[in-house]
């Protein structure tokens, strides 16, 4: 009997064979090409060249670019953006032989032209669609500049905070950092690569570049292959499994083997075991950096070690484009590995359709058009809103309303407008960035005095500034403290020993609060930082991070409660620098500290506290949920793979506003044959409910849920019991059930 297929399989199978005939009849045509290439130009595919931008060390090797990428000596560039600058260089490069066009890159990291929240912050709205949509602004708008490819999304899990990095990426946890990872790369590519409002993502830095010894930028990692496999590459894998075209290898060793020359890590597990099918850009000049790494003799043997292992384009380093053709001369090199990477950077222009239209990107009316695309913005604003935590609100101090007449603001960053751009912005117009004054000018002005007192630097020691934010505060209903770091002291090469709130900040904080008079702070950084006095003193608080363009509305916006603010941190926070570091995935030990006031003979400090300041997933709202009734189809389910389990609770909004609520799925493995940590996320939901609203809510469990690597670094689930929770926040469980798992 005949079998008919449903409408939609049948779109599948029909988008599966139009993909695999564009695939065959790409590597026809790259085929043909490789077979005209003497072995100068295909090495000269493998080298990538910066601008006169630069985001790393100078090389001053590089003597005449133009001359090289004339002669096909450069594979891509990047740091050079704008149709402008991008046409101009693509022509150059079509006077060579045999007139292959450029990749253009840049480090298109949170938004182009519109600049959004750095990634920790929109980590922080837990909001899938919304940091998709941020990306996928940020690509329409690069595409429309010339830009083929970003280096983006940093996935790396950050546990330092001490790491200025951990700004560029998800936060602490695998789980949510694996499925912002799938957002930001289907953001970034759409469906299909080759599309005017889609460019090539690139997932880095492989790997483990989060887990630097002492959260020093550069800087070595040793780690069990089992911490590598269960927290540091499941993100990677994820980005590769959305189909991101490219990876970025990491600047740090592991276990004493660079990144970039680590053949384990880009051919055993990426190329081989994941059949990775794009490409691999080195970072800045970490071929040649395996030098003073003192893993290779010189440039020549860095080159050798790079193309081994599996490093296919060269950024920067020139280590490729002065060694391999003598190295493949001499035998040292088999043309199978040159062809091999060759082949994978070929293959992308293609699919962007570079061949066919070189300067198919590079468009003056498109670019002109798409940056004045007034939607921008206001998306900007909304992943903005989305972002902001509320860390605390005695007395329901927020929403502000506009009874309160005369509010000064006060601290170094309430009137910055650069200051909320963070670091890696690209192509922003800082003078469309709006203050944090400026939003509640906007937001409230006619009808409150807002009144602007710096009170000191973001770093300096100075507090002549003092007296004049204490008057002004005296002569106020309510203040508002803006305090934090400054963009410059977050990102690359910015990691800190002391993560405080910089310079005099916190006592200009607490000379302020001795007037009595309500605070509400707002902390802006890319990190999380460790502010104890505000903490304790202020009547409110929200963590704003450093939120791009919109800060200024989105903080408004969410002070005078027309955003109910839903973040929740993707990060712990600690209460001091030596608690770090600190992660809510800590480990029961053999003498857990179960009264804090009990620490003799217990896994804790005699100086402080085990518990963070706040805790991963924690976030307050201006209306309260309350999790009831929960249900669980099975308490036990068998290993087979379909057997699962419904586990449902009823969520109420129990407050008098609407709201947005993250519900989190921890889950711990009682006893296992390697232990496991205390609790893991493993599901998160965000769910929008009116006043007074209730709604059903389930997560299925199945066996990878309940999964592991073991010792063997096998993907395992075992049988016994485990713990599964349900809460507000990593520190506040509010629903739980045991399961068992049997043979
Ligand atoms: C930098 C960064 C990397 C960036 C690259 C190009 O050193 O480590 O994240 O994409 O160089 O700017």
């Amino acid at each position: 009997m005949m079998k008919f297929f449903s409408l939609p399989s049948l779109f599948f199978l029909l988008a599966i064979q139009a993909t695999v005939a564009q695939d065959v009849k790409i590597n026809k045509r790259v085929d043909s090409l490789m077979k005209l290439m003497t072995l100068e130009e295909k090495v000269g595919q493998l080298n990538q060249y910066s601008g006169s931008v630069v985001t790393g060390p100078v090389n001053d090797a590089k003597t005449n670019m133009l001359n090289d990428i004339k002669q096909g000596k450069v594979g891509s560039m990047l740091n050079v953006r704008g149709v402008k600058d991008t046409r101009e260089i693509q022509a150059v490069a079509l006077q060579s032989r045999l007139k292959i066009p450029l990749l253009f890159s840049l480090d298109v990291i949170h938004g182009y032209k519109t600049i959004f929240p750095v990634p920790l912050a929109e980590a922080a709205s837990w909001d899938l669609d919304a940091i998709k949509s941020a990306a996928h602004i940020a690509a329409k708008e690069a595409a429309a500049s010339g830009i083929h490819w970003t280096f983006a999304p940093m996935v790396d899990v950050g546990r330092d905070p001490r790491w200025g990095r951990v700004m560029e990426g998800a936060g602490e946890d695998t789980y949510l950092g694996s499925k912002i990872a799938t957002a930001r790369v289907k953001g970034f590519q759409g469906e299909q690569l080759g599309g005017l409002d889609a460019i090539m993502a690139c997932a880095k830095h492989f790997a483990a570049y989060g887990a630097a010894i002492a959260g020093r930028d550069y800087n070595a990692v040793d780690l069990s292959n089992q911490q590598l496999w269960e927290t540091y590459l499941p993100p990677f894998k994820a980005a590769a499994d959305a189909g991101v075209a490219t990876f970025m290898n990491s600047f740090n060793t592991i276990n004493g083997i660079p990144a970039t020359g680590n053949s384990y890590l880009q051919r055993n597990i990426l190329k081989g075991k994941w059949n990775f099918g794009g490409f691999v850009v080195s970072d800045w000049g970490s071929i040649a950096e395996m030098v003073p790494w003192g893993f290779a003799e010189n440039q020549k043997d860095a080159a050798l070690k790079a193309i081994t292992a599996g490093s296919d384009m060269d950024m920067e380093s020139l280590a490729y484009k002065n060694n391999l053709v003598k190295l493949v001369n001499e035998g040292a090199v088999p043309i199978a590995l040159v062809d091999d990477a060759l082949k994978r950077i070929l293959y992308q222009k293609f699919l962007l359709g570079l061949f066919d239209d070189p300067y198919k990107f590079s468009n003056l009316a498109r670019e002109k058009k798409v940056m004045a695309d007034v939607k921008h913005p206001q998306i900007a604003r909304e992943v903005a809103e989305k972002s902001i935590v509320l860390l605390k609100n005695n007395g329901q101090l927020l929403p502000l309303t506009r009874d309160t007449k005369n509010i000064v603001v006060i601290g170094p960053l309430a009137h910055s407008r650069k200051d909320m751009e963070g670091g890696w912005i690209v192509a922003s117009d800082t003078t469309k960035v709006t203050s944090l004054y400026e939003g509640l000018v906007a937001k409230a002005g006619k009808n409150v005095k807002f009144t602007y007192v710096e009170g000191c630097g973001i770093n300096g020691m100075s507090t002549a500034g003092f007296a004049s934010a204490v008057a002004a505060a005296k002569s106020a209903d309510l203040v508002i403290m803006a305090l934090g770091e400054s963009a410059e002291m977050t990102g690359e090469a910015k990691s800190r020993t002391d993560i405080h709130l910089p310079g005099v900040q916190e006592d200009l904080f607490v000379a302020v609060k001795a007037t009595g008079k309500p605070v509400v702070s707002v902390l802006m950084a890319g990190r999380p930082m460790i502010f104890n006095k505000v903490a304790d003193q202020s009547d409110a608080i929200v963590y704003a991070w450093l939120l791009g363009e919109q800060a200024g509305h989105a903080i408004a916006n969410v002070l005078y409660g027309d955003y109910n603010p839903s973040g929740k941190l993707p990060s712990t926070f600690p209460r001091s620098v030596g608690q770090i570091p600190l992660s809510y995935q800590t480990y029961n030990t053999g003498r857990p500290v179960t009264d804090p006031k009990d620490i003799r003979y217990k896994s804790g400090y005699i100086d402080e506290l085990n518990s963070p300041r706040y805790a991963f997933g924690y976030g307050l709202s201006y209306t309260t949920f309350n999790y009831t009734n929960l249900k669980s189809s099975a308490t036990t389910i068998t290993l087979t793979p379909e057997s699962t389990v419904q586990l449902s609770f009823t969520l109420t909004n129990t407050g008098k506003y609407a709201g947005a609520e993250v519900v989190q799925l921890y889950i711990r493995d009682l006893v296992s044959s390697v232990v496991r940590p205390v609790k893991e996320l493993k599901d998160f939901q965000k769910v929008m409910l009116k006043a007074g609203e209730s709604t059903t809510i389930t997560f299925t469990i199945d066996k990878d849920k309940l999964s592991y690597f073991n010792q063997d670094l096998h993907w395992v689930a075992e049988p016994g019991a485990f713990s599964l929770m349900i809460g507000s926040a990593s520190d506040d469980i509010r629903l739980s059930a045991t399961l068992n798992l049997t043979q």
